[in-house]
């Protein structure tokens, strides 16, 4: 019986991810709700620097409707050095339509949860629901784009990785991951220890795509600054500025910001503090 290449090609990288998978606390995990948490981390940060956030987080707060009913002070105290602190907010607000409306279940539905994008969405549904959907992210559209022999973006991609998906597509999904991240790696890929490579056209259809900026003295690195001292306490805005070492302009901006995601209030007395 001859198999398909997508067949073979499959039957390889299981094969490779049997022996091969890295260990997070979250693999193999089938419980939705920390199927999420660690979604809504790895969205933006590596994976070595999340699981220490995650196994804090998840211990202080086990289940979904714990997360519902806690305040964003203690929350964002939990996620702080992770960045992308509007990620834990909309994480409760989630937890919150979640405890009120119970899971959805489907791509389509989970995504119109806050904070949760196509991917996400994906992903959760396969890791959780085993739903039979890729989870489309960087690393999936870099080893595809290779396999194929050419960028792909949007429907394309899509198609791309609908008639690759092996079964079942929970262990395709996080096997892709690990290649993506191991050995199909954007700069330099390990052509060589690549379980697939018989059914791949090689790196050269890949081009990365620019890294992120500088962090040091960047907006970003002062609004995590200021996320961390409100943590502690609340704060006028002479001590924020005092504490960030920022002009007081960017200080400024940086606060409207915030104040406009909803992660920090003011009072009328003009005291800063993370929001409700
Ligand atoms: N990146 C995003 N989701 C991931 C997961 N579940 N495992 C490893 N890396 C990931």
């Amino acid at each position: 019986m001859t198999l398909l290449i997508e067949e073979e090609r499959n039957a390889a990288l299981f094969s490779w991810y049997r022996t091969e998978q890295r260990s997070f606390p979250w693999r193999g995990e089938t419980d939705p709700y920390r199927i999420l948490v660690s979604e809504a981390m790895l969205q933006q940060t590596q994976t070595s620097r999340v699981v220490p956030f995650y196994n804090r987080f998840i211990d202080r707060f086990p289940t979904v409707e714990s997360l519902a009913a806690a305040n964003l002070q203690e929350v964002l105290g939990l996620w702080t050095g992770l960045g992308y602190n509007s990620r834990g907010l909309r994480l409760r607000e989630a937890a919150r339509t979640i405890a009120a409306d119970g899971w959805p279940t489907t791509p389509t539905t989970l995504v119109e949860l806050p904070g949760v994008g196509p991917y996400t969405a994906s992903a959760v549904a396969s890791f959780a629901f085993g739903a039979r959907v890729p989870a489309v992210d960087t690393n999936l559209r870099r080893v595809l784009s290779r396999w194929h022999g050419e960028p792909l973006n949007g429907a394309p991609l899509h198609t791309a990785a609908v008639a690759a998906l092996g079964d079942p597509a929970a262990d395709w999904n996080q096997a892709m991951m690990d290649l993506g991240a191991t050995t199909c790696v954007s700069k330099i890929p390990r052509c060589g220890g690549c379980p697939v490579k018989d059914w791949c056209s090689g790196p050269t259809s890949y081009t990365p795509t620019p890294a992120q900026g500088r962090f040091e003295g960047s907006a970003r690195q002062l609004r995590g600054a200021i996320v961390r001292s409100l943590v502690r306490g609340d704060a006028i805005f002479l001590d924020i500025v005092q504490q960030t070492g920022f002009p007081t302009t960017q200080v400024e901006t940086a606060l409207a910001d915030l104040m406009s995601e909803q992660l920090v209030s003011r009072d009328e007395a003009g005291v800063y503090r993370i929001a409700e």
